[in-house]
């Protein structure tokens, strides 16, 4: 594995050089990530179904400012531009989602075909710029119809959501190399369901078993459908290959107190474990059932659904973007406080060993490639010289956390990718418009885009297949 650090000379106008470039292993893909209703608009064309996030935004005082799916940054009629931006900073590979209410409006048969269309065309566009494309089947916008039904507390939405999933597989499996399917089903499930922060928002702490399982049950599902339907080829390293994308915060006491340290167990327990030890050992995990258990929340696994959620899959996605301190709470057992380090816009700590720590954790369960699927952040914007948005500090988050991704590759863990998130400005869930993640920067009057210095920066380390440090 070619792996090193090395002095570059001092450039021909005699401006000092970085004294050092991480350099990475050849065939690690430099990406970027949105998803499609944090970036599509369009909420209505083509035929496009409701989505849960639709109706979540109409529902007062749930998204700040009263933001909604539009316009966004009307990608969904801007998407050649956004490829060809792609291509100018020279991504290896782009992560998006596909939006399933534009694939089948009410959630199952029948084909919108127009929808289908619409990233038929755009992987199409990618691979023509040499641009690997990676497919989130789910990244949270469930066909409303689907959540009158009941939505992830109901078995029969992951049945729905294989047959989408093979629908796909059927019409771009083998367009694209990288396939992920649920995002971040930890946070679908307590803040879309036990919680009302995010979408649907419905606030039944005792569906969060049920929603977990009924999460996990549509990936293994779906896993078992690319398999029947989606050739792979063994040799080679971007054959079609499929995972699962998980975010994961590293948890750490507030304070040395033995109470703290229990609480920090606990959450890492309920928000990583939960999750890891079903997909990688085919149960869950004891602590967690018990917590559930004293809280009449209940499990609704049928026989056989272990070993379909346990399917093993090509790869392990997970989103990095803090650590999280854990104390002990005397109702809920642990709650989460903020680090005491400086602070993004969306007041995250910055802690670059949360990368480490995370592919450290992911390794627990498996040796599987990784894939460091969402990792950036927002910041507020300074005008610097001529026009430009001189962002240093997004420069300064990401040179420090690919140096620790750069660090746990020299320690042998299996990781191929990172993936800015995220390519362009764009709605923040239940921040709507304020906070902004982008390398590019979008006017969403105008829809205007903007490279930001950092999107220089990225384009100079995809260039060099390395990261400058100063
Ligand atoms: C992740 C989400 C992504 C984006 C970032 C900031 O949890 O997957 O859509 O909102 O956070």
């Amino acid at each position: 594995m070619a792996l090193q650090s090395s002095g570059s000379p001092s450039t021909p106008g005699g401006a000092p050089a970085p004294a050092t470039v991480l350099r990475f292993p050849s065939g690690f893909l430099w990406g970027a990530a949105t998803s499609a209703f944090q970036i599509e608009g369009n909420t209505h064309a083509d035929g496009r179904g409701e989505s849960i996030w639709d109706r979540f935004c109409r529902l007062p005082g749930r998204v700040a400012g009263g933001g909604t799916g539009e316009p966004a940054c009307d990608h969904y009629r801007r998407w050649r531009e956004d490829v060809a931006l792609m291509a100018r900073l020279g991504l290896g590979a782009y992560r998006f989602s596909v939006a399933w209410p534009r694939i089948f409006p009410n959630g199952g048969a029948p084909l919108n075909q127009k929808g289908l269309d619409f990233y038929r065309r755009l992987v199409a566009a990618l691979r023509e710029h040499g641009i690997v494309p990676m497919i989130t089947l789910y990244h949270w916008d469930l066909p409303q119809a689907l959540q009158e039904r009941g939505g992830w507390a109901a078995r029969d939405t992951a049945l729905r959501f294989a047959e989408y999933a093979a629908l796909l597989f059927d019409r771009l499996g083998n367009e694209v190399p990288l396939w992920a399917t649920i995002n971040e089903p930890m946070l679908i499930t307590y803040a879309g369901y036990a919680g009302r922060t995010k979408a649907p928002g419905v606030g039944r702490p005792w569906q969060t078993l049920a929603v977990a399982h009924h999460l996990l049950l549509a990936h293994g599902l779906a896993v078992r459908a690319f398999r029947q339907i989606v050739s792979q080829r063994a040799d080679d390293r971007l054959a079609p290959g499929i995972g699962i994308v998980l975010n994961l915060r590293p948890c750490h006491p507030a304070s040395p107190h033995p109470r703290d340290a229990r609480a920090a167990r606990l959450l890492d327990t309920l928000t990583h474990r939960l999750f890891l030890e079903p997909l990688f050992r085919g149960q869950y995990p004891e602590a967690a059932l018990r917590f559930f258990r004293r809280r009449c929340v209940s499990l609704p696994a049928a026989p056989g659904d272990m070993a379909i959620i346990a399917e093993p899959t090509d790869f392990l996605g997970i989103n990095v973007y803090v650590r999280v301190l854990a104390k002990s709470d005397l109702i809920m057992g642990a709650k989460q406080v903020p680090g005491p380090g400086p602070k993004t816009a969306m007041g995250w700590e910055i802690y670059p060993p949360c990368i480490g720590e995370a592919l450290a954790l992911a390794r627990e369960y498996t040796s599987l490639p990784l894939y460091l699927t969402e990792n950036g952040a927002a910041f507020t914007d300074r005008p610097g010289p001529g026009g430009t948005i001189d962002d240093q500090e997004r420069i300064a988050y990401l040179r420090a956390h690919l140096a620790e991704a750069h660090r746990a590759i020299a320690a042998g863990i299996d990781l191929r990718g990172y993936f800015v998130w995220s390519l362009l400005d764009n709605f923040e869930w239940e921040d709507g418009y304020g906070p902004r993640f982008g390398l590019i920067h979008v006017d969403y009057a105008t829809q205007a885009r903007q490279p930001r210095a950092s999107a220089h920066w990225y384009a100079g380390v995809i260039a060099q297949h390395g990261v400058p440090m100063e």
